[in-house]
């Protein structure tokens, strides 16, 4: 690939290294602001009013015992509004979802906004918001699965279809010799970034700065500025640094309208930034899930059919229905396959997306009933699936753009030890008599790309600036981003400067779907080489230079220099060759995403293998993920320690799905009951132990220009069913709910 590259600009040594991340420093000494951090000269603090019940009216504000209240300045109600350039109950883009902006007095789920209170200090903003003592029209909440009857998804998230069907699927039924057919829930669960949402919004005139995190910074312009009928150029967000995102900061809220729209109101700037508890319900989750699979196999244990269909719950005023079912599409060669969706609609904040959306939740049920199918037929699961490995995408036959799963299976199998592992459950125990049981599942994450801008300046010192407005959430894109750039430059990465999250630059498109680093990467490295190619044709062409008259497609450059491939002897510095041209600064420009055409001839995925060892006490029942061992495969690797980095976060949060995450409900009253962290559980360190992550080499030269995939969020897929799995080959019983308790083995004692 780097030789066909213009100009033969290198795929240079800066991508591929584990450079550690450019902004750690900066973290870890408090020296990088965040949003919240921001204080404009005037600054209101709002605090944020949520409903304490999940269906009904509010009847009564006490907004005059709060405006009593010294330093109090203003209470935001329905009453006193202002009014919004756009409708929140639109939906006008294919990222916007309607949302609770106090629009009016009705309660569609619990903690959404009902007012906003604005004061001098926090504590007298707060102290307005506790004497508002809401009052209300209570009707009985609609909690769970099945408070409504289910609607069938004709369009899914993101203009997918509800419904697939490839081959027959009734044939594929007939022909099986043995089947499953079994049904898995997923719970609800929510994003809680370490950094809750928070904006800091200012007005001059018609001009708009945010400092907000997010995870679109270029796109939302164009968001913010329809709810305020302003043109997107006079928006200015800027979102430096993220305390993480997981999908809820791509998306517009009602929480970031308010505080905006106070602002207006108030005339000064204003800052809002969501509690704990209030992260649970305006800014999206993942939402809960019941999934049936049925599979059936021939003799020789290939798979005649798969047929997945998921239901998922929606809030009652916006269609957000988890594409569980979607899993099942690009994996197994079935000899039919179907998958369909159907939402209900209930009492929730509109779930978004989460990292791995669909995917997270579908393919924790698709590896375990595949577990389950492998048992009924006595096959090793591992041996199952690669039966059924698909050599072109299932249904549509397409080709991979690259699949190094196979490698994946055989090289996390062989780390792992897997070939040791008895067909039957409840054989293993360790020196202290815990049950041991070994599981796997396959994961898997389509490799989307999006479109972003990118612009690299060579300084006349023989420097680079490359700008982009990507979003670093914590990912690494700070880093992973300006190596890709200064191998585009030719340049060491200490000599690129990287400016990034603000929407005054060109744009980064949005850093989801685990597209960011291929798209904002793309752009980056066009831009560069554009740069490169320029600076080539005026060294070629000036008299005074040793390359004069080599040629373009001869260069290469290297550590700020162009050489003549052939005759390394003859080079030239990119600060003598400006100097000698006058000394300008020379800009080049570059976009990234997918060419159409490719993105129609080939399937492109992630994949990987996910090999989980569990200890199960036999007596209490506690669960303990005591090894997980992930290979993947995800194209071109950038950084070696950030993408081992995010895998270890998808895997860690694999263990979280499987065993600690789950939004809570009172079905007295649709709150959710544990909404803190005290009672919504993620791992914690003694939770997490002996992970190791493999990445397998895969060249892809079809997905872009630079062979790059993501790793974002296939690390969660595989991860839940794999140890799902364990679990069952520790115990002996199948639990079909995640996350997987105490309690629900101790039921089948
Ligand atoms: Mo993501 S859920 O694509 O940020």
């Amino acid at each position: 690939m780097s030789d066909t590259l213009p100009y033969a600009t290198r795929f240079g040594s800066n991508s591929g290294q584990s450079t550690s991340r450019r902004d750690g420093v900066a973290k870890v000494t408090g020296a990088a602001t965040f949003a919240a951090d921001n204080h404009p000269q005037g600054l209101l603090y709002a605090v944020y009013v949520p409903a304490t019940i999940a269906r009904g009216r509010v009847t009564h504000l006490d907004v005059a015992a709060a405006k009593a209240h010294p330093g109090v300045v203003e209470v935001m109600t329905p009453q006193n509004r202002p009014a919004l350039a756009g409708d929140p109950d639109s939906k006008p883009f294919m990222f916007a979802f309607r949302f609770e902006a106090l629009q009016d007095d009705t309660v569609r789920y619990a903690n959404q906004p009902i007012a906003l209170v604005l004061g001098e200090t926090i504590e007298a903003a707060t102290e307005g918001a506790r004497l508002l003592n809401p009052q209300y029209q209570v009707m009985p909440p609609r909690v769970g699965l099945d408070a409504e009857a289910p609607y069938k998804v004709v369009v899914g998230n993101f203009g997918r279809p509800g419904e697939t069907v490839h081959g027959d699927v009734a044939a594929g039924h007939a022909a099986a010799v043995q089947s499953v057919d079994v049904t898995y829930e997923t719970p609800a669960q929510y994003h809680n970034a370490m950094e809750t949402h928070a904006v800091v919004a200012s007005w001059d005139g018609d001009q708009l700065t945010l400092d907000m995190p997010h995870q679109a910074i270029v796109m939302s312009r164009g968001v913010f500025g329809y709810y305020f009928g302003i043109p997107a150029e006079n928006v200015l967000l800027r979102s430096p640094y993220l305390g993480g995102g997981f999908g809820s900061k791509s998306i517009a809220n009602g929480p970031q309208v308010l505080a905006i729209l106070a602002a207006r109101m108030t005339g000064r700037p204003v800052k809002l930034m969501l509690r704990r508890d209030q992260m649970f319900g305006p800014v999206g989750h993942r939402g809960a899930t019941r999934q049936r699979l049925r599979i059936g196999i021939d003799e020789a244990g290939h798979m005649t059919v798969l047929e997945h269909e998921a239901l998922a719950a929606t809030s009652t005023f916006d269609d957000f229905v988890e594409n569980a079912a979607n899993a099942s599409q690009g994996l197994y060669a079935a000899g039919a396959l179907r998958s369909a969706h159907e939402g209900v609609r209930i009492d929730i904040g509109t779930p978004g997306p989460m990292r791995a959306p669909g995917e997270a939740s579908g393919s924790a049920a698709l590896e375990c009933a595949m577990d389950e199918m492998a048992e009924r037929a006595g096959l090793d699961p591992l041996e199952f699936r690669l039966r059924n490995y698909a050599e072109t995408e299932p249904g549509t036959g397409k080709p991979y753009s690259s699949k190094a799963l196979r490698a994946c299976y055989a090289q996390g199998a062989e780390r792992f030890g897997w070939a040791g592992r008895p067909l039957k459950p409840r054989q293993m125990r360790d020196e202290q008599g815990m049950l041991v049981g070994w599981g796997m599942g396959t994961a898997l994450f389509p490799a989307p790309m999006f479109a972003a801008q990118a612009r690299a300046t060579l300084r006349p010192d023989g420097s680079g600036l490359v700008e982009t407005a990507a979003a670093d959430m914590g990912q690494g894109a700070w880093t992973a981003l300006a190596q890709i750039a200064a191998d585009g430059l030719g340049l060491p990465l200490d000599k690129v400067e990287f400016r990034s999250g603000s929407s005054d630059l060109p744009d980064g498109g949005i850093a989801g779907g685990s597209g960011h680093t291929a798209t904002a990467g793309t752009a980056l490295h066009a831009a560069g080489v554009d740069a490169v190619r320029q600076l080539t044709a005026m060294a070629v062409s000036d008299p005074a230079s040793p390359l004069f008259g080599a040629g373009n497609a001869s260069i290469v450059a290297r550590d700020g220099r162009l050489f003549v491939a052939e005759d390394a002897s003859r080079s030239d510095s990119y600060a003598d060759i400006l100097a000698r041209a006058g000394g300008q600064a020379l800009v080049g420009t570059g976009s990234g995403g997918r060419a159409p055409e490719a993105a129609g001839r080939h399937a492109m995925y992630s994949h990987g293998a996910v090999f989980a060892e569990v200890k199960v006490d036999p007596d209490l029942f506690q669960i303990r993920v005591t090894r997980l061992v992930g290979a993947f495969a995800a194209g071109r690797i950038i950084n070696p320690k950030l993408a081992n980095s995010q895998l270890y976060g998808g895997m860690i949060w694999g263990i979280s799905f499987a065993l600690h995450e789950e939004a809570r409900f009172d079905p007295r009253t649709g709150r959710i009951m544990n909404a803190d962290f005290a009672g919504y559980h993620i791992p914690v360190n003694a939770d997490v132990k002996g992970l190791e992550v493999i990445t397998v080499h895969e060249d892809d030269p079809f997905v872009n220009a630079l062979g790059i995939k993501g790793v974002g969020e296939i690390g969660i897929t595989g991860t839940v069913g794999a140890i799902g799995n364990a679990i069952w080959h520790a115990t002996g019983t199948r639990i079909r709910r995640f996350p997987i308790r105490i309690e629900d083995l101790l039921a089948h004692a």
